[in-house]
């Protein structure tokens, strides 16, 4: 079984960036290597329905099957709706692993939601009331992403899914998706960058890590929403996949056929 990690394409902005899509070359990238399935970590575009557009133009395109969790991007929406709306959307989905663990043969399962942030990762210092006054100056978040709840309670959702879902499994091995980042070593302050400093607070959550460590069944751990390419890396018994796409201008070279094999890996169980 080989699975193809993506994350973090932003097909809405990578083609209005690139004055082309970027579909065709991720999904002949897809044909090439030639996976069972191709699993993304979230932010395919902006909004429900536009990543729905995409999945499918993906799945239309490679033929092979994609499953999703959704990304911050994905929830985004304006005051009509909230973004509930946009998660159940993407959650109904065929390709949503929100929910339905994919299970693969009699060993593995895939796992996966969205996850979220909660401050965890805000500098000793700072108090809540500073990380939600950073969030309305420096995070589109505070504009588009609408829970009519706090980033606290929505972690906590997310973490309740989590739980049930990875202790309904403890027979299988588990490969775990979620947007976010679990590990606070992927998020150290930086002595120059300020602004990353301040949006730190909204990268993920160490109690989605603190509950994988916990759990030894869970062999791969899969995230993006951090627009570096950490690459594969072991972390105890597991293994840390995080391999985003991100914008045209965070890449190295502005050809998509180039960037997609640095912003992928494959996973072979
Ligand atoms: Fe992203
Ligand atoms: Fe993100």
């Amino acid at each position: 079984m080989k699975l193809l990690i993506l994350s973090d394409l932003h097909c809405d902005n990578n083609h209005q960036r690139l004055g082309k899509s970027i579909v065709p070359a991720v999904s002949s990238y897809i044909r090439e290597v030639a996976p069972d399935r191709v699993l993304v970590a979230g932010d395919m575009a902006g909004g429900a329905d536009r990543c729905i557009r995409y999945i499918e133009e993906l799945e239309q395109n490679s033929g092979v099957a994609l499953s999703y969790i959704p990304g911050n991007h994905s929830i985004w929406t304006d005051k009509r709706t909230d973004s509930w709306h946009e998660y159940e959307k993407l959650r109904d989905h065929h390709s949503s692993l929100i929910g339905k663990p994919l299970l693969l043969g009699t060993d593995w399962a895939v796992i996966g939601d969205m996850g979220w942030y909660d401050y965890t990762y805000r500098e000793d210092s700072w108090s809540r009331e500073e990380c939600v006054s950073r969030k309305e100056s420096y995070w589109r978040d505070a504009a588009f992403a609408r829970w009519g709840m706090e980033d606290e309670e929505v972690t906590d959702r997310m973490l309740d899914s989590f739980r049930t879902q990875l202790e309904a499994h403890r027979d299988r091995r588990v490969v775990f998706v979620n947007h976010f980042i679990p590990y606070d070593d992927y998020v150290p302050i930086s002595p120059r960058n300020k602004v990353w400093n301040m949006i730190r607070p909204f990268m993920g959550s160490s109690r989605i890590g603190d509950l994988l460590d916990d759990m030894p069944h869970v062999e791969h751990v899969i995230f993006g929403h951090v627009h570096y390419r950490f690459g594969t890396k072991r972390r105890g018994d597991k293994l840390v996949h995080c391999h985003p796409l991100g914008y045209t201008s965070e890449w190295q070279s502005q050809q998509i056929e180039k960037e997609i094999r640095s912003a992928s890996c494959v996973i072979k169980l």
